[in-house]
């Protein structure tokens, strides 16, 4: 049963019992209205207490149902909420853990409503590409006040039961349970039994003092802060109906927006990016129940750009952390930096100082081994060359206890090699966070042939507590991520030899939504990176084509910011990127050497080089089993590289455009003799996936 009645004394009590969070699917909505019916029905009960069993009382809808027939079947939620609302007997909601969306808009329907200390509260939908659909516009501004509501409801974001509670002439709490939740919600039950009209939130009025001066400012704010989700605003002005309507009709109102945001391809992005992310924390023959290991102590190696943002994760989780360097002026320099970095979150009123000071007391730094041997993990983040590597990991597995387990960070080195440095390879894994890595969500979990399974899931335990999305990938060349970015920045450069300036395909590139343009990333992350990478793969594969430009670009010196000039001219101090003459007057030479006129080329193909390339690669990396399924690509995409959200990542972008259309574009860029024909080669599952009307989802 997904719901379960029993009745106590004169008390029904029906709980929602749909584990995981008691998500409001079909199955649910029936059992807990049958169960309404038999309260009503059964003369020995005068009140009901509806609760959830486990660890929330409801996670809202299920998500997995949209799109499906069993979304709207009856009773659907607001028929559910209805039934709850029309109940003769008083109806006491008991909240505990998590009261989410539909969740949420269920308890606001119940006549009383009693919380546990701690509960996370929100309405989410917005998460989604959605608005709460089950009258949550209407009930909470008149529930809780109209302000506090729309910030809720605009936002998404969960607040504390308890801070809730403190809002004055809030009602959306009767009480804030101070003992055993049942308890005293049994007891407010039956408090209340006889009483009589039933409170309705319905029946409040959902004030504001300056209504039309209030919603438009808000608007200006909402519009401004989410251009490319039309849901936010929407949310807005179903808000603006419970002001402004009577609750039926802004309940009506609030059901129009909620189908039509339910189409939008920005909802389908969100929804797809929300089962991504937790599809990628599993992996397929590493099951749930897998013992992990304690990790309790952590060591970082090299206290450079990546050492000093990974030490802060762990700081930021409350796990010691200690640095080893091999020069004490290297270790003062990093902790000079993790601290610089904290001062300035304390300055912006992002971390109280008593966090900071407790996080920095978690650092200690050393320059011997001698002193990490009983860390549980060792991150290794030392310069990216095999021979160093090599030194690093046969001194850690020299000193470290039984059972560490020792990371490499490394971005394009052999993980099974560095494995093979130790006697003990099932306890190698690579760790590859992406900088800033106090900031950035992606972690790479780079699974080596060895590998053992705990210490996989382990890492991926870990990566959850540190607050980073973890996606597997399989040991290659760039890994998931850098290795599809590779065939991306290729095609930016042949755009280049064709005709485009660097600001013309960033500028396409960014109004896709990338968050940067390829051009102004490499200055960013420094174009003799990839210089290096690229004069070590004209050695390995002499036969595949790149464009000149960016190594003449390099032999200019210009690297980018930090060499004050790259793609782009930048001023002292300055980091707006200003177009080039001296870059303009190298392409014009550069494409006069190859006999190119420059031609104009569209922003539509620009980006579709650009994502297609991606999307091609990442077909390749899924047929290898590099990747595991083509919503991890998205999450490295959406978590790592900057990709829209809105599109969902390049393989759920690729879907929505279709991916016969995606090959037939393909096959026209090989036909380009400027372009490679053997690039857009489509991937054999690319291919297959065509042939069989399929699409990677
Ligand atoms: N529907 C279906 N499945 C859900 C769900 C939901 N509303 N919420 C969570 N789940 C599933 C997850 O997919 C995951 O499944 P899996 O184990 O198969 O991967 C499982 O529950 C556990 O989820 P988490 O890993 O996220 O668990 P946490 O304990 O970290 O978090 C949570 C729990 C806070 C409830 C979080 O899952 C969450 O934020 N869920 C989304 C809540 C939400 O958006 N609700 C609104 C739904 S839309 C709605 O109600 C429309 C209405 O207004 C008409
Ligand atoms: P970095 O040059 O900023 O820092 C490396 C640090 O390692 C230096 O402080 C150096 O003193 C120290 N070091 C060198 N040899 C050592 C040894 N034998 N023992 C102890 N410390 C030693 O380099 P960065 O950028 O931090 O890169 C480190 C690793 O992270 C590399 O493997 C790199 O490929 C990888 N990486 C870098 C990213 C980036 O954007 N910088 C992104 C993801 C991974």
């Amino acid at each position: 049963m997904t719901a379960t009645y029993e009745v106590r004394g004169h008390i029904a009590v029906i709980t929602l019992s749909n584990p995981p969070v008691n998500g409001l699917g079909f199955a649910t909505r029936k059992a807990a209205a049958a169960a309404i019916g038999q309260a009503e029905s059964d003369a020995q009960v005068q009140a009901v207490v509806i609760t959830g069993a486990g660890k929330a009382f409801s996670g809202g809808a299920d998500i997995k149902e949209f799109g499906s027939p069993l979304a709207m079947a009856a009773p659907n939620l607001l028929d559910l909420i209805g039934v709850v609302e029309a109940c003769s007997k008083p109806v006491v909601a008991a909240i505990h853990s998590v009261c989410m969306g539909g969740g949420l808009e269920l308890a606001l329907g119940c006549h009383y409503r009693v919380v546990a200390p701690g509960t996370k509260v929100a309405l989410p939908e917005v998460k989604l590409g959605l608005l709460p659909g089950a009258g949550g516009t209407q009930r909470l501004p008149r529930a809780l006040g109209v302000e506090p509501a729309l910030n809720m409801i605009v936002s998404g974001e969960p607040v504390n039961a308890e801070l809730l509670a403190q809002v004055p002439g809030q009602k959306l709490f009767d009480r804030v349970a101070s003992g055993d939740l049942m308890e005293e919600a049994l007891a407010l039950a039956a408090e209340v039994a006889q009483v009589r009209p039933l409170p309705r939130v319905r029946d409040l009025k959902a004030r504001h003092a300056n209504p039309e001066a209030y919603f438009q400012f808000a608007r200006n704010m909402v519009g401004g802060m989410s251009k490319n989700f039309p849901a936010p605003l929407r949310c807005l002005e179903a808000v603006a109906a419970a002001v402004s309507k009577p609750f039926d009709e802004g309940i009506k109102a609030e059901r129009e927006g909620f189908a039509a945001l339910m189409m939008t391809p920005e909802s389908k992005a969100l929804r797809h990016a929300f089962f991504a992310e937790r599809a990628a924390s599993k992996i397929a023959d590493v099951p749930e129940s897998t013992p992990t290991r304690t990790i309790a102590k952590v060591a970082v190696i090299g206290a450079g750009t990546m050492g000093g943002g990974i030490s802060m994760n762990f700081l930021n989780a409350g796990i010691p952390v200690t640095i080893l360097e091999t020069k004490q002026e290297a270790l003062d320099r990093g902790v000079a930096t993790i601290k610089k970095n904290y001062e300035a979150q304390v300055k912006k009123g992002k971390l109280k100082e008593d966090k900071y000071q407790q996080r920095m007391a978690l650092l200690s730094t050393t320059l011997s081994y001698a002193e990490i041997g009983d860390a549980d993990l060792v991150i290794e983040a030392v310069f990216e060359e095999i021979g160093v590597k090599e030194s690093v990991f046969k001194q850690l597995d020299a000193v470290m206890k039984p059972g560490a387990i020792l990371a490499s960070n490394t971005s394009t080195l052999d993980v099974n090699k560095i494995a093979s440095f130790t006697q003990r390879p099932q306890d190698v894994v690579g760790m590859h966070f992406f900088s800033p890595a106090n900031v950035m969500k992606l972690l790479e979990v780079v699974r080596g042939a060895h590998t053992a399974k705990d210490v996989l899931a382990t890492v991926m335990a870990l990566a959850k507590k540190i607050r980073k999305t973890a996606v597997v990938s399989g040991v290659c060349d760039g890994f998931i991520g850098n290795r599809m970015i590779e065939q991306y920045s290729r095609q930016a450069g042949f755009l280049l030899d064709e005709g485009c300036s660097p600001a013309q395909v960033d500028r396409a590139a960014e109004k896709f939504g990338f968050a940067m343009g390829p051009f102004r990333m490499g200055d960013l992350a420094g174009n003799d990176i990839g210089w290096a990478i690229r004069k070590r793969r004209y050695q390995e594969k002499p036969n595949l084509r790149y464009s000149k430009s960016a190594d003449l670009l390099c032999e200019l010196g210009r690297y980018g910011q930090k060499t004050g000039a790259g793609w782009y001219d930048y001023a002292p101090g300055k980091r707006d990127a200003l177009p080039s003459a001296v870059v303009a007057e190298m392409l014009d030479k550069h494409r006069a050497a190859l006999g190119i006129t420059p031609r104009q080329i569209s922003d539509e193909e620009i980006v579709h080089r650009l994502v297609y390339a991606l999307v091609n690669e990442a077909a390749h990396l899924l047929e290898e089993g590099i990747a595991q399924r083509a919503s991890d690509v998205d999450m490295v995409y959406l978590t790592g590289y900057g990709f829209p959200l809105w599109r969902g990542g390049p393989m759920c972008y690729a879907d929505t455009v279709g991916l016969f259309n995606v090959v037939q574009t393909m096959q026209r860029f090989a036909k380009n003799p400027l372009d490679d024909a053997e690039f857009w080669q489509p991937a054999p599952l690319l291919a297959r996936l065509v042939a069989e009307g399929k699409s990677f989802s």
